[in-house]
């Protein structure tokens, strides 16, 4: 297990390494918008990485594309449905839940 603290509510829990962050964040009962069904399409999902950032899947094509064409994003900027986490605590600001 890992550790992953959902910001602004800086609330801690135990997560699953291979889970992706939008699954997580479920599990944590802390869902968050999706409007693709995890599909990295609809970019409800952007959260900011504060820590951890390594650890987690490198960004993938589709994602960068997707990050893209977005407002808002930063160096930080994930979208949670396509970040999987490794074994290193995570750390994520979550900027629209459901
Ligand atoms: S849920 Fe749509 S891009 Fe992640």
């Amino acid at each position: 297990m890992t550790t992953l603290t959902i910001l602004p509510s800086n609330t801690t829990f135990e997560a699953e390494p291979g889970a992706t962050l939008f699954a997580a964040l479920k599990a944590a009962g802390a869902a968050i918008l999706s409007k693709c069904e995890g599909k990295g399409q609809c970019g409800a999902c952007h959260v900011f990485v504060h820590e951890g950032r390594k650890g987690l899947s490198k960004v993938q094509r589709a994602e960068n594309e997707k990050l893209d064409t977005m407002v808002g994003v930063s160096s930080k900027s994930r979208l949670a449905c396509q970040a999987v986490l490794g074994n290193d605590p995570v750390t994520v600001e979550v900027l629209s839940f459901v």
